[in-house]
């Protein structure tokens, strides 16, 4: 069976662009693949964090990777800073990254522009998220379109990795969504909805609830043509909304102009939060029954120890590629 691994960030609530970006494609692949899924807390501290709300969300994540659907029988689901070995790797791998390449990355530009006292971990966050991923063997990475670029910095440090040391780690695929690779803000539609917003009008989050949510659909920015029509350049807002609509009511996006035709921007925003609702409903459901259940904490356990058998094993062999201590059999 081939390996999947992807992460995200308990750095908020996780919003309608991590689920579509990422967790539905999670689910999905679960069947066919032997798939690890992370919550990378120690990305999360590369920014300030509140200690007991970011302990909060990490639970959180947890149990809302269960209330999608993730199968904790068939999936290795577990907490980054409880398997020591990703630290290690990715100050290994820090050590052959260039400075010039990590400040490159758009996220990085991204996360610190303006801002004074930008943490050092924050540039070289990207090194840590390539050790998460070749650390165990992996063949594919789902995640959204943003992560694209550090995709393939994985790719070239795997590929500089085996050609100065010991050709020991696997160059990774990306997978993508089909539709929503990109989900945009609700208030500024040319930005992707990102959960550490702090204009909360921007995202949908998959614990608002049904009354918080319909609100804000309905003060979604669009345009003033009142035209259900997708058009990415000229009608970004509408377009996103629309491709969120296709997501979650398995309708192409020509179906669901052609059922607005004639009609406005209420009608399809009411139909929307429909949509959105009913996909949401059952999993915050499920979200809150697990959160308090002694059950979050045995699948944890047991992923932490199962991930750790795994990571432990090719950072050995890093380690030996490296001539780093004595040598390991
Ligand atoms: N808007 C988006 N559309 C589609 N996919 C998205 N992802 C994030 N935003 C969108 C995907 O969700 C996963 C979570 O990644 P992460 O938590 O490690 O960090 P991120 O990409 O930086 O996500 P956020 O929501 O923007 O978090 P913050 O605000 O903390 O930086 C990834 O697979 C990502 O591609």
């Amino acid at each position: 069976m081939k390996r999947i691994f992807s992460g995200i960030q308990p750095t908020g609530s996780v919003t309608l662009g991590n689920y579509i970006g990422a967790l539905k494609q999670f689910v999905e692949l679960q069947n066919e693949y032997d798939c690890y899924f992370c919550i990378v807390d120690e990305h999360a501290i590369t920014v300030p964090q509140d200690r007991l709300e970011l302990r909060e969300n990490t639970r959180k994540l947890a149990a809302l990777y269960l209330a999608i659907g993730l199968d904790p029988e068939k999936n290795t689901i577990f907490i980054q800073s409880e398997v020591p070995a990703h630290t290690q790797a990715g100050w290994l791998l820090q050590c052959i990254s260039y400075i010039g390449e990590l400040e490159r990355m758009t996220q990085f530009k991204d996360k610190s522009h303006g801002k004074e006292g930008v943490s050092s971990g924050l540039l070289t966050y990207p090194p840590l998220m390539a050790a998460d991923i070749l650390l165990y063997n992996t063949d594919i990475v789902p995640v959204g379109d943003d992560q694209k670029q550090h995709i393939e910095l994985t790719r070239d440090l795997a590929e500089r990795f085996n050609k100065k040391y010991s050709d020991i780690l696997k160059i990774p695929e990306i997978s993508l969504p089909k539709v929503g690779a990109r989900i945009m803000s609700l208030q500024e539609p040319l930005k992707k909805m990102s959960k550490s917003d702090p204009n909360k009008k921007a995202t949908i989050t998959l614990l608002d609830d049904p009354k918080q949510i319909e609100k804000k659909i309905k003060s979604a920015v669009t345009d003033s043509e009142g035209i259900v029509k997708y058009d990415k350049e000229n009608k970004p807002g509408v377009s996103n909304l629309l491709s969120i609509y296709s997501i979650f009511s398995h309708k192409t996006i020509g179906e669901i102009e052609s059922m607005y035709e004639g009609k406005g921007y209420g009608d399809f925003k009411s139909g929307l939060a429909e949509v959105v609702l009913n996909e949401i409903k059952p999993i915050q459901e499920r979200f809150y029954e697990l959160l308090e259940s002694s059950e979050l904490d045995d699948i944890l356990d047991r992923g932490a120890e199962k991930a750790n058998i795994e990571a432990n094993r090719m950072m050995k062999k890093m380690l030996n590629g490296m001539g780093l201590g004595r040598k390991r059999r």
